[in-house]
């Protein structure tokens, strides 16, 4: 596998676990802001190398894993996303690949509610379903909840058959109370209106959810020249009209350079509304030029999301702890004044360490401005100076709040390290960072149970998680650790092990070894054996690699602890060695195809065999495992059921592109 195809796959991995955590979970553990730059990230690559693009990518499927406890529902049209931008450049971009398509258009802009988009059918003017969107093409059956939105009539004001869309929200006040009770009843608080909202909408029990008030504004409307609706603006008042909640704060403008100018007043609007918004929604007012503006399988062409730059706000430092990292180092934390950011309710952030907080000047009972930067830890920006009064002047601690070992700082260095190799907070660090997403991900390994297993001496040290199954009854006598559990858990270890190498490296948590120096120290030296043996001016030289680095990986293979470890995990069956990297005859190693119409310039025959040569597969027909379908002419069904299963369509160009004949 090539270095892109595994950061693809890799992404991919991310991604789905963050959509399963956002969409089904309900527990997002990184920011949107991240997820969209993973996103967009994959997308890129996708364009890029569309060969090595997976079926099942989520790029595809637009949104999170569709649940069992409710019916599903297949949508007449797909529910799609929208692709983004972050800055104005990105939107001159978009409105030039428009205006590419089309001429005389406007565009409409309306707030991006920050909720879950909900499909509804009136049947002669009665609502008779409601689905959330799925992944897309299938959502679930969430009818009896949404018909408690006091906002949606169960009744239009005309006898009409109709499908709308809209964003279904929580607004703060409802999410305000739904915590406070969460609160009381001891229950997990909801970590923003968003999830609530999705949590809400995904409860069996529709009395709870009338509860929990929840609103929605209308802006799709699926056919709207069956209404001789001509603009998205004329989409807007005829919902209105129809007794359906649209947002009033949209405006049509005749230029991207207005769309820009008006993006500043929405981030002001915003901020007065009762409501989370995320950005501006653009799309082409003319809803007769939709057609030849076209569409990706992911998303309209015709529209954008313009999503707003990181809030930051006002809170009180109450007062500063530290945590112990796994390699010793110790990093201040502002303990603060709870206060929403983006959505979510902050109490600590990140002070990096002593010279960060001495160079901003920051003193405990200052007034903070904190900021949610697509970090998952928000960090404090500076103090407030102006406001300053009886503050408490910082004094960084001596000793570990751990083990209270005397703490070390080189001079070069700006952190504070604790040395002491039986430190327990930096051993818990370790083995939390071996278990996590990056590096092994076992999942089930996460930080709760490693404390906890760490307490009752059933690990210490990376090798102890390896014989955990030798000690099965023992696990099932520790508290919150059922036989299923354990099975879980043990069975996550035992996957862990055709971890490849990289993970691994990455997971022995060498200092300045991220998860990108551990690809390319790989690269040169594709087995830990080999890379024990290689010296600090070697490792010099491999690109990207300094002398800090090459002294701190020289430095832990020869120590005796890092010696038995390897050996260890070599005689566990762990990966230790790198798999061997594909040619270039195997390019469609593993891709199957569908071919479907008449291709002008190939025979079948021959399409057939080149596929196979390069070791593809061609299937007869159309399901999710394929991965292209070859379209010719006058192709029929086969070219429906890719579009609706979002698989790849291509042309023969293009087939002989990703092939390199001619
Ligand atoms: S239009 C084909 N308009 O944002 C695109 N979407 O990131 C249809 N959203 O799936 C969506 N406010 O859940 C549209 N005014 C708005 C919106 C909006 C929020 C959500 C919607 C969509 C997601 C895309």
């Amino acid at each position: 596998m090539t270095e892109i195809e595994k950061k693809m796959r890799d992404l991919e991995k991310q991604i789905e676990k963050a959509n399963y955590e956002y969409h089904t979970l309900d527990k997002p553990s990184i920011s949107d802001r991240d997820y969209d730059m993973m996103l967009n990230e994959l997308i890129e690559l996708e364009e890029t190398y569309p060969l090595f693009k997976s079926p099942t990518s989520p790029t595809v499927k637009v949104g999170g894993v569709v649940l069992d406890k409710f019916v599903k529902v297949k949508h007449e049209k797909p529910m799609m996303s929208l692709a983004n931008a972050f800055n104005n450049q990105e939107l001159i971009e978009f409105d030039k690949r428009v205006s590419k398509e089309v001429t005389e258009y406007s565009y409409n802009m309306e707030l991006k509610i920050d909720g879950l988009a909900i499909n509804l059918t009136y049947v002669n003017g009665v609502l008779a379903r409601a689905s959330t969107r799925g992944d897309g093409v299938v959502g679930e059956d969430v009818t009896e909840n949404i018909k408690t939105i006091r906002s949606i009539p169960i009744e239009l004001r005309k006898p009409l058959s109709l499908e709308v869309r809209g964003e279904v929200f929580m607004p703060y006040s409802s999410f305000h109370k739904a915590n406070e009770e969460r609160l009381k009843e001891g229950l997990e608080l909801f970590k923003n209106a968003r999830n609530a909202a999705a949590g809400t909408i995904r409860q069996l029990d529709s009395s709870i959810v009338r509860k929990r008030n929840l609103d929605m504004f209308c802006y799709t409307l699926v056919e709207p020249h069956k209404y001789g609706i001509h603009t998205q603006e004329g989409v807007l008042t005829f919902l209105n009209d129809l007794g359906l909640k649209t947002n009033p704060n949209y405006k049509v403008v005749n230029s991207i350079e207005e769309v820009i100018s008006e993006i500043s007043r929405y981030d002001v609007l915003r901020k007065e509304l009762s409501y989370d918004t995320d950005g501006v929604v653009i799309k082409v007012n003319e809803l007769d030029k939709y057609d030849q503006i076209g569409q990706t399988v992911k998303y309209p062409k015709w529209a954008i999301a313009y999503k707003f730059a990181p809030e930051e706000v006002v809170t009180t430092l109450n007062s500063i702890t530290f945590q112990v990292g796994r390699t010793g180092v110790i990093t201040p934390v502002a303990e603060l004044s709870p206060v929403m950011i983006s959505g979510s309710l902050v109490s600590r952030a990140t002070l990096h360490n002593e010279d960060y907080i001495k160079a901003l000047d920051i003193e405990i009972n200052d007034k903070v401005i904190v900021r949610k930067a697509g970090e998952i830890i928000p960090e404090v920006v500076g103090p407030v100076l102006e406001e300053r009064k009886n503050t408490i002047k910082f004094e960084m601690i001596k000793t570990c709040p751990s083990c209270g070992d005397l703490l070390h700082r080189e001079a070069e260095e700006a952190d504070w390290f604790c040395v002491n190799p039986g430190c327990p907070a930096q051993h818990i660090g370790k083995l939390i960072h071996f278990s996590s997403r990056g590096a092994m991900n076992i999942d089930t390994l996460g930080e709760k149970v490693v404390v906890q297993l760490f307490e009752e001496n059933l690990l210490k040290d990376i090798r102890d998680i390896y014989v955990l199954k030798d000690q099965k009854e023992r696990l099932m006598t520790l508290d919150r650790m059922g036989e299923k559990k354990v099975d879980n858990l043990l069975m996550a270890i035992e996957n862990s092990k055709s971890m490849p190498l990289d993970k691994l490296l990455f997971g022995l948590g060498i200092k300045h070894v991220g998860a990108k120096v551990a690809k390319i120290i790989l690269k040169r030296y594709p087995s830990l054996e080999l890379l024990s043996n290689a010296s600090v001016e070697d490792l010099k030289t491999i690109p990207d690699i300094g002398l800090a680095t090459a002294e701190s990986i020289h430095h832990f293979f020869h120590t005796e602890y890092a010696r038995k470890l390897i050996q260890d995990l070599k005689e566990i069956g762990l990966q230790v060695e790198m798999e061997v990297t594909e040619t270039t005859s195997n390019l469609l190693q593993d891709k199957t195809f569908v071919l479907t119409g008449k291709l002008e310039t190939l025979g079948r025959e021959e399409a057939q065999t080149i596929i196979e040569k390069l070791g593809g597969k061609v299937s007869g027909s159309v399901s999710k495992k394929t991965d292209y379908v070859l379209a010719g002419s006058d192709a029929g069904s086969k070219l429906e059921k890719a579009i609706s299963l979002g698989i790849e369509v291509i042309d023969e160009k293009r087939f002989k592109e990703m092939t390199s004949i001619e």
